[in-house]
């Protein structure tokens, strides 16, 4: 996905204020009373399974000690494009259609010393011989000087694109892409790391394992001073008690675990699993949370935090920001993805009901849990329902190469038709 920054006005003053009180009971200690910014920062391919936060000093200060880290967040789809379409829209895949990563998009997207950044229409420019981290950090800096010289509250959204791995469009050969370990900054070059033992793997394999986990933290580096600077900013200006302030990556990484070279997609938790660290107004300082939450519920909880009713279509809800939250929490996280990869990535769904499967299994009984649904008096049901099979598989999302549609049955279609 591409780097970027965007900024908008958010939203104005009056509306923020016919549903402040909806805010203002979720946030009991919120003192402001101007409508708070927001500022929201994504990398890209960043774990938290491998223990990469622990090596951003500044983001560790600035937001997991100053407010509050998710234990238990997790995407839905754990590949680029199709993970920020759903956070942005706060939807799964399979209601975007956006399953997979498909051109056109810039090849010097993820080239670390020529990135390439467009802003509205105008000609994309290309930064040689420029970190795409300070590249990104300058433009971040500079939308947020226009933005604090504004009397709206803005939101702020960066994505730079480490710790993911290089890519080289110059070096473009028969293979396909060369993507090769992501470029630190040279500031960075020094920084070293561990990484677990790997002992399926031989040495050579432990040795570039090692190289690869050590390239994506030095990648971070620049990133943990990106977040450094935006803080900082903001704390000049005054605006840091008023700025919600969200960091998270759009899908997790894998490195040798599995047997897996360097990579993503996978349902497994290594790639799934990613950062979230929420602070500002009403926000606890340092409090860790253990609510299973998705990158679907980052749109719902920034409409919350504008004060903007949800819209109807979101699959998400927004997430618990206070230990006093009363916010029913999903039971379950849907994961799924189409495309080339292992055959661990690649989920079954059933529609909608994927989010709310109870509603639609028990439309008119008292289950409203996994625990409720093993009980004897479901048994017989279960046994009656369809086994869920399929013959083939394809890179996309395929309507007619999907399993039963539980919700199509609704409208009268016979099992048949869909097994
Ligand atoms: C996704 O595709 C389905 C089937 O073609 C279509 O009905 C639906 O409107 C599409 N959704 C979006 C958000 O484009
Ligand atoms: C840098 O990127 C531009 C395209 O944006 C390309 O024309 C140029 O050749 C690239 N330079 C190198 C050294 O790859
Ligand atoms: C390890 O395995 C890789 C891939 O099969 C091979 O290229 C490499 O030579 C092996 N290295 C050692 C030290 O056995």
């Amino acid at each position: 996905m591409k780097s970027s920054v965007i900024i908008a006005g958010l939203l104005s003053a009056p509306a923020f204020a016919s549903v402040q009180h909806v805010l203002q009971s979720v946030l009991r200690t919120s003192q402001s009373a101007k409508p708070p910014n927001i500022v929201f920062v994504i990398t890209d391919d960043q774990d938290l399974q491998l223990d990469s936060v622990s090596y951003t000093p500044l983001i560790q200060r600035h937001l997991q000690e100053k407010g509050v880290s998710f234990r238990n967040h997790f995407v839905t789809t754990a590949l680029c494009c199709p993970s920020r379409v759903s956070l942005w829209t706060g939807r799964q895949a399979h209601n975007t259609n956006v399953t997979d990563v498909h051109p056109p998009y810039d090849p010097y997207t993820y080239s670390y010393q020529n990135a390439t950044y467009q802003r509205n229409q105008d000609p994309p420019v290309s930064y040689e011989g420029q970190h795409t981290v300070d590249v990104i950090t300058e433009k971040a800096l500079g939308f947020l000087e226009d933005a604090l010289t504004g009397e709206r509250p803005f939101f702020v959204g960066v994505a730079p694109i480490a710790p993911h791995s290089n890519v080289d469009p110059g070096a473009l050969g028969q293979s396909g892409l060369v993507m090769s370990a992501p470029i630190p900054l040279d500031r960075h070059r020094n920084f070293v790391s561990w990484i677990r033992d790997l002992p399926k793997q031989n040495q050579s394999q432990i040795d570039y394992n090692d190289f690869f986990y050590r390239s994506r933290l030095q990648a971070l580096q620049g990133v943990d001073e990106l977040v450094d600077a935006l803080v900082t900013r903001l704390e000049e200006s005054d605006q840091l008690d008023n700025t919600y302030i969200i960091y998270t990556s759009d899908n997790g990484f894998h490195i040798g675990q599995h047997r897996l070279p360097p990579g993503k997609t996978c349902g497994f938790e290594e790639d799934i699993r990613v950062p979230l660290f929420i602070r500002g107004p009403g926000i606890q300082a340092g409090v860790e949370e253990n609510s299973v939450t998705t990158h679907i519920d980052l749109a719902p909880t920034i409409f919350q935090l504008a004060g903007i009713q949800p819209r109807e279509d979101f699959d998400g809800t927004a997430i618990p920001l206070t230990p006093q939250s009363k916010a029913t929490r999903h039971e379950h996280v849907t994961v799924e993805y189409r495309g080339k990869g292992v055959a661990e990535g690649t989920f079954s769904q059933i529609g909608a009901t994927c989010i709310r499967p109870w509603e639609v299994l028990h439309p008119a009984e008292q289950v409203s849990s996994l625990r409720d649904a093993l009980d004897d008096q479901h048994d017989l049901f279960y046994h009656d329902l369809p086994r869920v099979s399929f013959d083939w598989c394809d890179d996309g999302y395929l309507i007619e190469a999907e399993g039963p549609q539980l919700t199509q049955n609704h409208y009268g279609g016979s099992w048949d038709i869909w097994v």
